[in-house]
């Protein structure tokens, strides 16, 4: 079977980190040969432009070109590799992210990552989006408890933030063939269940 490109979605805070690891283990025990990455980041590059995204103050621009720049470098090195040989791929966000943060979150015009998009990855969407959705204070609730210093994205104010999952949802409403919503304040349990019915149902 062709391998299948699988990306995961959501506010900070909505606990997808841990699913994507699930879903990874259950689809190779199926069989298939899956490999697990992340945006921004997932090769050398892309890690050291992660860390300059996530802590170094920037021009919105600066931070979508390298958004994209991060994203490049991933398809050729990677994604694109993998899903050649046929292998799944599992990728903890990707172009909805830099639509939702950098379009609905800091405002940059559409056409411009339109564009952007076209220019890098015009011939390849996730065959699935799993996102994960839930009210921001819970959301928040989570981030606070984390035990660590938060990134600048997670700094961002209660508004950045519902921006963000409204432009979300406007992505998922627009392509529901595609994007897949999932209420992240079920279970553990409930939201494995809806996750291997899910990827069942569309990648089958
Ligand atoms: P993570 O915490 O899920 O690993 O993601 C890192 C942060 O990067 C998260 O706050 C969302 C942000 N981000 C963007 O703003 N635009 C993008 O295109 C991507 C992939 C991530």
């Amino acid at each position: 079977m062709k391998g299948k490109f699988i990306t995961f979605e959501g506010i900070d805070g909505a606990g997808k980190s841990s699913h994507v690891e699930w879903l990874t283990e259950l689809l190779r025990s199926k069989g298939h040969t899956v490999l697990m990455t992340r945006e921004p980041g997932g090769t050398q590059l892309g890690e050291r432009l992660r860390d300059l995204l996530l802590h170094e103050p920037m021009h919105l621009e600066t931070e979508t070109l390298l958004m994209f720049a991060a994203r490049r470098e991933h398809l050729a090195q990677v994604i694109e590799p993998a899903l050649a040989r046929g292998d799944w791929v599992v990728c903890d966000r990707f172009t909805d992210a830099t639509y939702a943060y950098q379009g609905g979150g800091r405002g940059l015009e559409r056409a411009k990552l339109q564009q952007l998009e076209s220019w890098v990855h015009g011939h390849l969407q996730p065959d699935l989006t799993l996102l994960f959705d839930l009210p921001l204070d819970v959301a928040r609730e989570r981030i606070a408890l984390a035990e660590r210093s938060l990134d600048r994205f997670e700094q961002e104010r209660a508004d950045f933030h519902e921006r963000v999952r409204q432009a979300y949802l406007e992505r998922a409403h627009a392509a529901p063939s595609r994007i897949h919503v999932i209420n992240a304040q079920q279970s553990i349990d409930d939201i494995r269940n809806v996750l291997e019915n899910t990827v069942v149902t569309f990648c089958s």
